[in-house]
């Protein structure tokens, strides 16, 4: 998506490892609750399938029975229908993070810190499925301060062993007895805590855990929340999500000054922190912050889907939001250095005429209801 020196040498080593058709297995084959053969050639007709997942551009996901309890059989599909590099190696990354999520689960004195990860049964790459246990439940659509905090306490042990996830969209969010479960490692991706902002390296600072969090899901959230319930609630929730992020990255910030962390890393937390905490201040303060990672959270959103030529009409709220606010409060972002991936360099005429055309786009990229 945003092609950098960093994903694109991960990019390069993917392809290079599809290419030499290396074997990459993850747990005991004899594990399974089928013979993998019969996972193979699984579709949707087969005797053990309860359920086919909608979507799955990379796998099709399937929901089955066998041994008196229900699985999950990620089965990669022949010709990936994603067609950028990201996609085309999605269904190894997954493999490669269960690797790693599984090395560190057996990991006596860490393996509790990934409980809300799922568990792998079995992964191959060569026989093309990925197995693990069905969680009940749904994708969330609710927040309450237990399921905001269990994911981030997981993400602070994903980040200080070296891994971040993008996508962070309800669709890639269960929830399973209140708990949160991460399932879905397609795009799940390698840095160095110490070094690099994000997988991207320092090339593209405007992601971090918190933002990925907002942009993929949570500001839609509170953008109908505010239709629903009101700004005022919206607020509330927001301050209440802002305290639990801001605790999180204090303690990674602690984590970093302890390990020796480049100063700019440091630095990159830190600018959070001061920022949030500010924040939570003071009603005002509150307001700006919203106003700003809204603003930010909207642009990205409009961008990723208008990349993906997957607009619905949430994306065009967002764009209107978007211009309204560049009509309104242009000075404000400016100031607050709010404009980034190029739109920096652009004055607020050349940025409303910018987010009209892209909001002429967003209507022409509406996926059919
Ligand atoms: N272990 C699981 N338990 C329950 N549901 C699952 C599980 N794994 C995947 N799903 C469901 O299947 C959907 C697609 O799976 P996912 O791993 O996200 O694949 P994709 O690559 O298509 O995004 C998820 O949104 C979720 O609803
Ligand atoms: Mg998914």
């Amino acid at each position: 998506m945003y092609e950098t020196s960093k994903s694109a040498q991960r990019q390069q080593s993917q392809l290079r490892l599809l290419q030499s058709q290396q074997e990459l297995e993850v747990g005991n084959i004899h594990d399974l609750p089928l013979p993998a053969d019969e996972l193979m050639n699984a579709n949707e007709h087969s005797s053990f399938v309860v359920q086919t997942l909608k979507g799955g551009l990379t796998a099709y996901v399937y929901k089955i029975q066998a041994q008196g309890k229900y699985w999950c059989l990620k089965q990669k599909r022949d010709e990936i229908l994603v067609k950028n590099i990201d996609g085309q190696t999605s269904f190894l990354n997954e493999i490669q993070r269960r690797q790693d999520f599984e090395r560190l689960k057996k990991d006596s004195a860490k393996g509790h810190h990934y409980r809300n990860i799922i568990d792998t049964i079995y992964a191959s790459n060569n026989r093309g499925i990925i197995v693990s246990p069905w969680m009940e439940g749904g994708h969330i659509q609710k927040n309450n301060r237990h399921l905001i905090e269990s994911l981030f306490e997981t993400i602070y042990y994903m980040e200080i062993e070296g891994i971040f996830e993008l996508d962070y969209c309800p669709g890639n969010l269960l929830v399973n007895n209140n708990d949160i479960v991460l399932f879905d490692f397609g795009y799940m991706y390698r840095f160095d805590p110490l070094v690099d902002y994000n997988p991207d390296g320092k090339s593209n600072p405007v992601f971090h855990s918190a933002e990925r969090y907002e942009s993929r899901f949570y500001f839609q959230y509170l953008m109908d929340l505010e239709e629903e319930a009101g700004k005022a609630q919206a607020m509330k929730e927001f301050e209440e999500e802002k305290g639990i992020v801001l605790k999180m990255y204090k303690k990674k910030l602690g984590w970093l000054q302890a390990h020796r962390a480049e100063q700019a890393v440091i630095d990159f937390t830190k600018h959070f922190i001061d920022l949030w905490e500010l924040g939570l201040r003071s009603a005002e303060g509150l307001e700006k912050v919203y106003a700003l990672e809204s603003f930010r959270s909207y642009v990205i959103d409009l961008t990723d889907d208008l990349h993906g030529q997957s607009c619905t009409p949430s994306t065009l709220k967002k764009a209107d939001k978007i211009l309204t606010t560049l009509h309104t409060n242009y000075d404000f972002l400016k100031e607050n250095q709010a404009f980034f991936w190029g739109d920096e360099t652009l004055e607020q005429a050349a940025l409303i005429e910018k987010y009209t055309q892209n909001q002429a786009l967003a209507q022409q990229y509406q996926l059919p209801a």
